[in-house]
């Protein structure tokens, strides 16, 4: 009878393996220095993770300038409160853009704060919206866009990039909490209830 293969050692539970591999981590971690936070086992491509952040990034900025003009350019009974609520989701969607900023830097990347072709890398539209309940209803299309797009992201960075996608995981709550504020909104502004409870 044909003996059995010898089963397969996993190198992680061999004694002493990691010794060995961290070793090897300590060497490398001094060479190309000039990567700064991106070692060698960064597990995706570098170049199309700073690419897809620019993308958020472009969204984020999109966002911000239509919750502001939206914040400025409100009118009518009552639109008071819900211009407060437009300028706290402007200054929300400025932090996002710094987080996502911040994370292209250290990935060695350059965040894209030109203007030119802004709409384009976007995957939010610039709406302005004709009255009150128009505005709301153009932002809560442009969260729901922004939700899918994250939560798209966050499962191509998944464990490639766990800083990344917690960044991401972390904005994408912010646009949900974004998008049911808009909901309630347009449910109290246009009377009548979208949702089925
Ligand atoms: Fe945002
Ligand atoms: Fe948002």
């Amino acid at each position: 009878m044909k003996p059995l293969d010898p089963p397969v050692e996993d190198p992680m539970e061999k004694k002493g393996t990691f010794a060995t591999d961290l070793a090897a981590i300590r060497k490398r971690s001094r060479e190309n220095l000039e990567r700064g936070a991106v070692t060698q086992n960064y597990g995706g491509d570098v170049d199309t993770a700073i690419a897809l952040l620019n993308e958020a990034l472009a969204t984020e900025i999109v966002c911000i300038l239509r919750y502001k003009y939206h914040a400025v350019a409100a009118t009518g009974i009552a639109s008071e409160s819900v211009k407060e609520e437009f300028a706290q989701h402007a200054r929300e969607e400025e932090e996002h853009a710094g987080f996502i900023a911040e994370r292209i830097n250290q990935l060695g990347g350059s965040p894209n704060f030109n203007p030119d072709g802004l709409t384009t890398r976007a995957a939010s539209q610039y709406v302005e919206g004709e009255n009150l309940v128009d505005m709301i209803r153009e932002n809560l299309i442009a969260e729901r866009i922004a939700i899918e797009h994250y939560r798209d992201l966050i499962r191509y960075f998944s464990d490639k990039d766990p800083t990344t996608r917690t960044i991401l995981e972390r904005v994408l709550a912010q646009e949900e909490e974004h998008a049911n504020d808009m909901h309630d909104l347009l449910v109290t502004h246009e009377g009548k209830p979208m949702l089925k409870r």
